[in-house]
């Protein structure tokens, strides 16, 4: 696969747009110090914000932060971060911040700008830069939510076309960066005995569940504002639907993997309200910064069609919650039972036909379920599962692979413009008027309305926390 497809030059400064906030905290400022320490951040990195900070209270965070996410294990690469690191403090709404960051810029001529901000400031950041003629052979990188329904993601993407051309835009979804996600692509694609049962004849179903066993962890506020369907569903879960569904790319390059996966999106039967099912942990409302009568979703759980030659009739399951029972994202495709019934236990005890696993987090394999004969003169047997895939050493994290890839103007990783808008049209009709959300108890699955939905097709498969056979 052609990644390099498009490729633009690599940017020669990165500017952090929130460079004080949680998520350069948690995740940018460790992915930088990984990029430092592979040799690969070899340019200037201005922070911005509005918190009327000093430079050294920038690097005292950024070290703060690397120290929190593991271990600093190579002091010459903290210090070249540190070294790269400035800083310009200003209102965004404000052109002289933009002039600051000029004046920071130096001799840079092709910045790529990261907004680690809040939705809300997107436009006016991206409005700022253009203003500010710092868009010209920049590129900026934008995270997730892109939008919180159909017509906002049009509006945002009308601003960012307005400044950036499209593949300067870079939509991170950190999910796409992930490699047991990147391997749903591969394992297709790159074995052919999946293929002739890949389809409406042979698959059952497909159920997805994105388990978190921790609450809203203080980003209360960010999710009276979101919600469980916006937060991970629209975006998270349908890119693994979509890599799972499309067709096979029309050739050798990333362009035609994006094409295929916006077709699934426009395949997608929009939701109707008895497609879906909505709960709240007891005791979110007692978190910071949410509604003491909130009737946001923690969870999640809807049923899913895709119009096409090949999923027609084959329904999807998607499943997400926070103060769950475990922590764990699983697929789970199901497939028809043999079509004639010759040993009284052709479906397993718990009621589960074959199916194929696919494990991505905590740890990452692939598996298939086989019934296999029990020793004995009786034809019964048991479901055993070949275990496909083990997690490898080594790996990149997702934001140090999609802001090195986003550095380099790689956008495979990225979502576009088409494919954004057509998952939020999917899930627009049920937005606005949201159905009831029904109380859970943290530590379940979630509410037992969810169970109703998917009662015709053998139940929710719950993950369980594994280890890999030896
Ligand atoms: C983020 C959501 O996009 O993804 C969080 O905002 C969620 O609410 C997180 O917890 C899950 O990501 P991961 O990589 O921890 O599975």
């Amino acid at each position: 696969m052609d990644n390099a497809e498009n490729r633009m030059q690599p940017a020669d400064a990165l500017v952090i747009f929130g460079a004080t906030g949680d998520l350069a905290h948690k995740m940018i400022f460790p992915a930088l110090y990984a990029m430092a320490r592979r040799g690969v951040l070899n340019v200037p990195v201005v922070g911005v914000a509005y918190s009327k900070w000093s430079l050294a209270q920038l690097r005292k965070q950024a070290t703060d932060s690397i120290r929190q996410a593991g271990k600093i294990d190579d002091r010459g690469a903290l210090d070249l971060l540190l070294s790269q690191l400035q800083y310009v403090d200003g209102d965004y709404n404000d052109p002289g911040t933009f002039q600051a960051l000029r004046q920071a810029l130096g001799d840079a001529r092709r910045p790529a700008h990261y907004l680690a901000i809040p939705p809300a400031l997107f436009a006016t950041v991206i409005q700022g830069l253009g203003a500010a003629g710092l868009a010209k052979q920049a590129r900026v990188i934008v995270e997730k939510p892109f939008g919180r329904d159909l017509a906002s993601a049009r509006e945002l993407n009308r601003v960012a076309l307005s400044v950036f051309p499209e593949n300067s835009i870079f939509r991170i979804d950190h999910y796409l960066g992930k490699e047991a996600i990147m391997n749903i692509l591969y394992f297709r694609f790159a074995n052919s005995f999946l293929e002739p049962i890949w389809n409406r004849n042979c698959v059952a179903s497909v159920q997805i569940t994105l388990s978190e066993d921790f609450g809203v962890k203080g980003r209360g506020a960010f999710y009276e504002s979101a919600g469980c369907l916006r937060d991970v569903i629209q975006n998270h879960l349908f890119q693994i639907v979509a890599l799972l569904a499309m067709e096979p790319p029309a050739y050798q390059g990333f362009g035609a993997v994006h094409n295929e996966k916006a077709r699934v999106f426009q395949s997608m039967r929009p939701l109707k309200p008895d497609d879906v099912v909505r709960g709240q942990y007891t005791g979110y409302r007692k978190e910071p910064g949410v509604a003491k009568d909130s009737d946001v979703e923690t969870f999640c759980a809807l049923r899913l069609f895709i119009d096409s030659w090949r999923w027609e009739g084959v329904p999807w399951y998607l499943r997400s919650g926070k103060c769950l029972a475990n922590t764990a994202a699983e697929v789970l495709v199901e497939l028809k039972p043999p079509p004639q019934r010759l040993f009284d236990d052709s479906v397993s005890v718990d009621g589960r036909a074959n199916y194929l696993r696919f494990r991505l987090s905590p740890n990452s394999a692939v598996a298939l379920a086989a019934r296999v004969k029990r020793a004995g003169k009786e034809f019964v047997g048991f479901q055993r599962e070949l275990y496909l895939l083990d997690e490898q050493p080594g790996e990149e994290t997702p934001y140090e692979r999609l802001l090195g890839d986003a550095m380099a103007g790689v956008g495979a990783l990225f979502t576009r413009e088409d494919a954004v808008e057509a998952a939020w049209a999917v899930v627009d009709p049920v937005l606005e008027t949201p159905r009831h959300v029904y109380p859970y108890k943290p530590g379940s699955w979630g509410p037992k309305q969810a169970d109703a939905l998917i009662k015709a097709d053998g139940g929710w498969h719950n993950p369980v926390l594994e280890q890999a056979p030896k």
